[in-house]
Formats: C-alpha cells, structure tokens, sequence
C-alpha cells in the first residue's frame, strides 16, 4: 500500500486561513459562514461591541491539517446511523446518512474515511446512486472519501462496514472483557471517528446525530446520547443526541452492562460483577454535577452517566458526552480517585460545550479541563486536598518539560502538529502548563473577576469552536484591558508561542500544599535511617502516599525496599496509581518480589499512563527488556491498539 505524505501541503492550508470576507469587492455574493464555523457568537450582544457604523467583522475559518473536510464549502450537520454490530466478524456494518449544509452551492462533499470499507453511496432518499472516489491513503490521516452532489443534495448516505483492526473500535472476547460475555467499545478522539464512522472529523464541525444499533439480544448498547438504562428484549436500540458535537466525542460500547443511579440525573454502568463497587466509589457524582454548575453555568446535556469499561481502556478516562468512559483502575475501595471524574464532567464545560478548533489548541480543551477539575475537587474537598493536585500537577510538568527539553517548540501551549499524529501533541504540557496559566491569571485578577470571566466565556462559545488566537483576543477583550499593563506582565506570548514555564516576576506562582510539606519531612527521616513503621503517616491519603513515593531516592537499596514493602504492603496494593508507582521504584531497584505482580499488573491493565513509564524503565537495562519483551508478548493481544502503538515503539516491537 502506497501512503503520500501531504504533510507539506497540509502544512501550507493549516497556515492559510481560509478568509470569507462579509462583503466582496467584486460583485460575486458574499459567502455566508457555516454555521458550524461561525466566529464568536454573540448572544445579547455581549461578547463583542460592535462599532456603529465600522465594517463586519472579517470571520475566520480555519481548515484542519488533519481533515479532508472542507467545512468552509459544505458541512455535515446531522449524522443518521444505522448499524449492525457483528462480534464474529467485528465489524459494524449498516448504513450512515448525512445531512448537509451547502450555502455555498458546493458540488463535491470531502469525508474522512479510515480502514472503512464503502460498498455504495447514494443521495437524498437513497435511489439515487452517487458517484464517489476513495483517494490513496494517508500517512495518520486514513483516506479521503469524495462524493459528487448537487447544491440541492439534502443526504448523502454511505453503505460502509468497519475493518476489525478499525483503531478506534475494541472487541474483546468474554475472558478479555472480564465477565461471561463478548465487549466493544470506541475511543474516537483524536481522529479516529473516522475508521468507524464516514464523517467529517474535525473538532470545528459539530453535528446532532441519531442511530439505530443492532446488537446480540443479551447485550446492552450505549452512545455519547441519551441512553436505555436496561436490555431491549430484541437487542434493537434507538439512540438521539439533540445537542450538536464535533466527531471525536461519537461513542459506542456494547457488553454485558447494567445500570446504577448515583442521582436524579446521573448513574453509572458497569459489568454486573462490577457495578455496586462503581456506584459505592463515584457516589459523590451528584454534588460535582452541583459544584461545577454553581463555578461556572448550567449543566447543558441532560443526564451525566459513567460508564466504567475494562481494564485494557487505554485512557483514564474520555468525556464523551452524557456518557464518560473511564478505566475501572480508579475503583480504589476509598473514593480517592475520583478526581477523574471531576476531569471528564469539567469537559462538558471545557471541551464539548467550547471546542478546541483544531489539534494544535488541544490545551484550550485539557488546560482549561485541568483548571476546572481541581476547582470542583476544591469545592467538594477543601484547598488543602486541591493544593496536592496542584503541586503534583507542577511536578508532572516539570518532568514533561526536562523530557521534551527546555527548548523544545512541543512545550508551547499553541502546537503545530502538521503532518504528524495528532495524539503526540497530547503531554502534560496541554493539560498542567494550560491549567497553570489559567491559574496564574485567575491569581493576577482576583477569583472574583476570574470566575465570572470563564462563566461568561463558557456561556457566550456555547456549541462553538475556539482557537488560540481567538482566546487571547477574547481574553484581553474581556478581562485583561481593564487594568492597564496586565496583559504585558502576565507574558502571554511567552506561554502561548514560547517553551517552557514563564517565573516570577508575573509568571507561574510556586506551587504549595501544607500535607505535602509533613511527607517530606517523613522522606527526610526515611532517608537518614528511620524504620518506615516509625514514619508519620497516619491519616494520609492516595495524595500524600504518592508524593511520598515519587520522593524516595532511586534506586532504594533492597533492604530498605523490604522493610518498606513489610510496613506498607505495597506490592499488595489495590489502588492503581499507589501501586503503579510502588511498581516503577521496584524496577529501578531491581526489587523482585515484586515482579510477579508487576506481571499480572501488566497482564491485566491496559491504561496507557501506566504502561508506558513501567515499559520504559524495564527497557533500561538487558534483563529488564527481556522481561518486558516475554510480557508484552502475551499481554498484547489484550491492549488496545493506541497502547500497542505506545509499547511497540518503546521496545522496538517487531511481532
Ligand atoms: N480527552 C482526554 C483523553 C484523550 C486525550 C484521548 C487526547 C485521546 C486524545 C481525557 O479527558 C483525559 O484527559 N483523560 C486523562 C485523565 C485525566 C484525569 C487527566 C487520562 O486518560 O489519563
Ligand atoms: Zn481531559
């Protein structure tokens, strides 16, 4: 198969805005912006004033480096699924119908397509057979789907099935699933709506969607829209999503699932051997739901429900819309973890009500995700419990920063990600140096002025995409003109198109948490000789273990590895994050007692976070990445294909 790398020409469109100027000089009609693309809305006039009397704002459309979209010409605003989920073949296969806008007239629609197989494509009501051309593949990007229309075509409707290595889709068997039936579930953001549904995916098109799904009659099937609470007796499900979104936050899972209320508008589903533990460990859902609403406006999309998946979902989690999905490596038994939860809910906020417009503003979703999650852990928690996030937070950055290098263009907030996938733009650097300039402007203007700002914000982008550029002129607009030199002393351009942390003077503040100050005290005492069944410890939390954990020298001499495994019994711990972290200073130590569950940790959790620094450290040394090679090799199969992309590269996996 041959690939073209279009990243030069990609290149070249991402650095030319598509410019639709509100009146033109040469008598052609001025072209109306898609709604889907439009510039900062302006509901009761105040997001901007406009000057009596001055010329329409020229609006901006921005195409996407990684689409072959054109939604400047013609978008997609409706999606209609019809699918059947084969768990022999898997593949879903059925039929997907767009509805377009074309105000422009356009006569070609450009979708993306990945590893899809087109059988027909036809228009309106589906007697009209359309031309179409599949266009050679693209290196990430999958291939570009061209339909012939008409300014009159209302539907386009493409007759597809999936391919089973679909990147997006993962179909477990009933073991790998963890229970007595087969599993499916997608993970679409970035870009990979595409390898499962024809669409155009991009974050700046948003679309309402609707589906029928047809599953095995035992299994219960879900979306990112309103959802069934119990099996149909046919295994036919109807799905509706009212609200507008961009491709990535499409979703689907069918499996053996069942349903717990956590409220009056959320709940969680979960494997039947599963669920009670879920509902007991997210029980304060509810009071999140509260807390954000009263931070920073109204909840817009009806019901907030988890969905806990199984322990090879690669990610932490991913806020697909009325429906998050989440690894289940955060039912720790004491609710410590849900944190998590307070991340994907800040989403529908952050992300799903106002969307990054393309890849290279990813921290406008993660950022301002990372801000307001710690936000609602303040309000449910208390400040000292929101400082550890912070301070651990700072530290993940720091290490992100020295691992990328101080220099490197990849710790700018705005990215270019041309010609590369979109995922190696998703560091730390998004999530904590984006959430760390928020704060460091909330600090600058007062909370008071900070919060209403992001209300605002939130209220008046509603349902509408943003980029960076578009944020700092909104920003300096609404919060930063009001007091004279703000603007130069907070060094935007400096976090925005520099590399690394802005300091002090009007940089970052230092990062504190008074519970953090106590663990390193007990780190001194440990490493001066104290027993660890002397340290201090009483009363501390998942937080505080951590710090503890990443504090301690490295390598740790055995003897004090055994001690501390006899006082703390990590090797047997149950909570994920302590463990995994236990698990990396027993690497670098060459601790091997606890190697055998190092092995079932691998062998069972696919979550990307833990694998990846687990698989490096093993890498480090000969006998190490002979371990991990003989592990990876039978734990592959179980992970899903964004973690085995992760650990092929690590160890130079060849299969
Ligand atoms: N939206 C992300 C997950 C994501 C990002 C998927 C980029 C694909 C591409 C999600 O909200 C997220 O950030 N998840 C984190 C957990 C969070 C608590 C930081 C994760 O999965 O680790
Ligand atoms: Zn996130």
């Amino acid at each position: 198969m041959k690939l073209i790398d279009l990243s030069p020409l990609a290149s070249l469109l991402a650095c030319l805005p598509v410019l639709l100027a509100c009146a033109s000089s040469n008598g052609t009609p001025p072209r109306p912006t898609p709604r889907s693309q439009a510039s900062t809305p302006t509901p009761a006039g105040r997001a901007s004033r406009p000057v009596p009397g001055a010329p329409p704002p020229v609006k901006v459309v921005h195409r996407d480096e990684h689409s072959f979209a054109h939604p400047d010409e013609v978008s997609v605003e409706h999606l209609k699924l019809d699918l059947t989920v084969d768990f022999q073949a898997r593949k879903l296969a059925g039929r997907a119908s767009l509805r377009l806008a074309n105000p422009t007239g356009a006569t070609r629609l450009h979708l993306d397509t990945r590893d899809l197989d087109v059988q027909a494509v036809t228009l309106d009501d589906g007697r009209t057979p359309a031309k179409f051309a599949l266009g050679e593949p693209v290196r990430f990007l999958g291939r570009e789907l061209t339909v012939e229309i008409t300014p009159a075509t209302h539907w386009v409707n493409v007759d597809y099935s999936t391919r089973p290595e679909a990147a997006a889709l993962q179909w477990l068997d009933a073991t790998q699933a963890g229970g007595t039936r087969p599993l499916l579930f997608s993970q679409s953001e970035a870009i990979l709506a595409r390898t499962w549904v024809p669409c155009q995916d991009t974050p700046g098109v948003r679309m309402t969607y609707e589906a029928t799904l047809r599953v095995p009659p035992d299994l219960l099937a879900l979306m990112s829209a309103e959802n069934p609470t119990a099996k149909s007796a046919d295994g036919v499900y109807q799905f509706r999503m009212p609200q507008a979104i961009p491709a990535y936050l499409l979703a689907i899972a069918v499996g053996d699932l069942e349903f717990r209320p956590l409220g009056a508008r959320s709940g969680v589903y979960a494997l039947p051997t599963v669920v009670e533990r879920a509902a007991w460990e997210l029980a304060d859902t509810p009071r999140m739901i509260d807390a954000a609403e009263k931070l920073y406006g109204p909840y817009r999309w009806g019901r907030y429900d988890v969905l806990i998946l199984p322990a090879s979902y690669p990610y932490g989690g991913m806020e697909n819309p009325r429906l998050t999905f989440a690894t289940p490596t955060i039912l720790a038994g004491d609710r410590s973890l849900v944190t998590l939860i307070a991340h994907e809910l800040a989403h529908s906020w952050s992300g799903n009500l106002v969307t990054n417009a393309t890849w290279n503003d990813f921290w406008l979703n993660e950022g301002f995700t990372d801000y307001f999650e710690r936000r609602i852990m303040e309000a449910l928690y208390g400040k000292p419990y929101a400082d550890m996030l912070w301070v651990l937070g700072r530290q993940d950055l720091d290490e992100t920063i020295a691992e990328l290098g101080p220099e490197s263009p990849d710790t700018h907030l705005r990215l270019n990600l041309a010609g590369r996938d979109p995922d190696e733009g998703t560091s730390q650097i998004a999530y904590e140096k984006g959430a760390l300039f928020l704060r460091t402007i909330a600090e600058a203007v007062g909370r008071e002025h900070w919060d209403r700002f992001l209300h605002d914000y939130f209220e008046e982008n509603a349902f509408h995409s943003m980029d960076t550029d578009r944020f700092v002129a909104y920003l300096q607009g609404h919060l930063l003109d009001r007091e004279p030199g703000l603007a130069e002393r907070l060094q935007i351009d400096r976090w925005i198109d520099g590399p690394g942390v802005p300091s002090a003077p009007g940089g970052a503040p230092k990062m504190t948490a008074e519970a953090f100050a106590k663990v390193d005290v007990q780190v001194q005492s440990f490493v001066s000789g104290g027993a660890p069944e002397s340290l201090a410890t009483a009363g501390w939390s998942t937080h505080e273990w951590l710090h503890f954990l990443r504090n301690l020298p490295r390598p740790i001499a055995r003897e004090r590895m055994t001690a501390l495994d006899a006082a703390f019994h990590w090797t047997d711990s149950g909570n994920s994050e302590i463990l995994a972290e236990w698990l990396l200073r027993a690497v670098e130590s060459r601790y091997e007692p606890a190697y055998p569950q190092l092995e079932r940790f691998l062998m069972t959790v696919g979550r990307r976070k833990f694998l990846k620094p687990l698989y490096t450290e093993l890498a480090k040394s000969p006998a190490g990445t002979e371990m991990a090679l003989r592990i990876y090799g039978a734990a592959r199969p179980g992970y899903h294909t964004l973690a085995r992309e992760t650990v092929d590269k690590i160890l130079d996996w060849r299969g």
